[in-house]
């Protein structure tokens, strides 16, 4: 693809996500299935701008708007990076040549024209955090002194984390295998199997994955495992396990002995979990679509249920930075009707002295803090467990978390997504 063919090709995709049908990273595959001709070096470089203008949206938004143009134009967007900064010619990328985008009309180049002279007044506070001004009071009650670096940070890159699968190997060895494949990863500091490649990794073509000795996932996910604490033989149910990344993890740590109930209401995100057990060898799982306020009458209480909540995924921006534009008040409203739903039904499955573990990959008070405050207020038979129960001290020193807190994880200060869970124990 020539220069001009990737820009098209980004104004487009930009479009398509704008339009907010599906994620950013399932809208670039599906564009790319569809064109073999584009080669890897043309995905990478049209990923790359695209992402570049979404972690970046609100700005190339308001400074279109400021300079008279269409704010909701992806096409003008683009326009703005070319001729403000040092991507490539403005006049060459727009000249409608074959496979690239048309030529600037009048109002554009009177656009890019405002764009290079106006005098730039500071952006306000949201456009500068990259963050939907609704929000931003959000942020400031759940991080009173520090919310600017906290949602400055959700615009960062996510680096690329791996989990080594204990069941067929050790973070040492699959270390060293991807060193021979030629990609050099590192240990990670909070989570003990844990691998973490800074940077491009294309890891479904490495031999350590065939072989099911690696999965991506994030440290925070990670430790979640870790959290949940569920030990060899203990039965587990995995409420929202969706494609499975969790019951992995659990899987590992209980050395794949016991059981994983792993339920979820899309049929289709468990089929894809199938595979993954396959490869990772994981046989005591098995996946239900039974609806979590139905699975008490059908299964006997179990030690421990993870509720991995559906939730708004403000703590997975770096990884999904279209996504804060397509958040609404009520879809957070709906969210949280869902949590309390499932904190409720994971309850009653519960044996007495068993764990109920809940977690968001959300940074927002109403699905983290005050969900838990809410459910120890109706469930008086529930305590709350300290974190120094089930991190060791090492990893509560480099969460930076106090021994009673909860486990509350973000990218400004734990380079991870955002993660918070809390831990339940019914009494005795
Ligand atoms: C955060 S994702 C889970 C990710 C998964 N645990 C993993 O580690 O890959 C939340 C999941 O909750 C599921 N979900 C949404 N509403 C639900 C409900 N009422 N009951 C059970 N699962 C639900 C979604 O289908 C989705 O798979």
């Amino acid at each position: 693809m020539t220069p001009a063919g990737r820009a098209a090709a980004a104004i487009e995709l930009l479009a398509s996500i704008a339009a907010g049908a599906d994620p950013a990273d399932i809208i670039i595959t599906e564009y790319f299935r569809r064109r073999r001709y584009a080669g890897s070096g043309d995905r990478r470089a049209v990923r790359e701008s695209v992402y570049e203008v979404l972690r970046n949206l609100a700005l190339f938004k308001w400074r279109v708007g400021e300079a008279g143009g269409d704010s909701s134009d992806a096409r003008a967007w683009l326009i703005a990076v070319f001729a403000t900064g040092d991507t490539g010619d403005l006049a060459a990328i727009f000249s409608g040549g074959q496979f690239g985008p048309a030529p600037l009309n009048d109002d554009e180049g009177a656009m890019v024209e405002r764009l290079r002279t106006q005098a730039s007044t500071p952006p306000p506070r949201w456009v500068r955090l990259n963050c939907p001004e609704w929000l931003l009071e959000r942020f400031d009650r759940a991080f009173p002194q520090t919310s600017d670096a906290e949602v400055d940070a959700l615009n960062s890159l996510a680096p690329v984390d791996l989990r080594v699968n204990s069941l067929r190997s050790t973070r040492e060895k699959v270390q060293a295998f991807l060193l021979e494949e030629g990609h050099a990863v590192m240990a990670t500091p909070l989570s003990p199997t844990g691998l973490r490649a800074q940077g491009w990794l294309p890891l479904a073509n490495t031999k350590a994955f065939k072989d099911g000795l690696v999965e991506i996932q994030d440290e925070s996910s990670q430790l979640l495992a870790s959290v949940v604490n569920a030990q060899p033989g203990e039965r587990v149910a995995d409420l929202c396990a969706g494609a499975g990344g969790k019951t992995l993890a659990l899987a590992a740590m209980m050395k794949n002995k016991g059981e994983i109930i792993a339920a979820d209401v899309s049929a289709s995100r468990l089929r894809r979990m199938t595979p993954r057990l396959q490869r990772a060898g994981v046989t005591i799982a098995h996946t239900t679509t039974i609806e979590a306020s139905a699975l008490a009458d059908a299964i006997e209480p179990v030690d421990r249920v993870l509720i991995d909540a559906p939730c708004t995924g403000t703590g997975a921006w770096r990884r999904h930075p279209e996504a804060r534009w397509h958040l609404t008040p009520e879809r957070l409203a709906e969210d949280v009707a869902t949590q309390l739903g499932l904190l409720r039904d994971g309850a009653r499955l519960l044996r007495p002295g068993g764990w109920l573990i809940y977690a968001t990959c959300s940074l927002l008070p109403e699905e983290n803090e005050e969900q838990a405050a809410a459910f120890l207020n109706d469930h008086p038979e529930f305590q709350r467990v300290p974190a120094e129960q089930y991190l060791s001290d090492d990893q509560l020193t480099a969460t930076g978390l106090g021994a009673d807190g909860d486990l509350h994880l973000s990218p400004a200060r734990n380079d991870t997504d955002g993660v918070f869970a809390v831990v339940f124990e019914k009494a005795a």
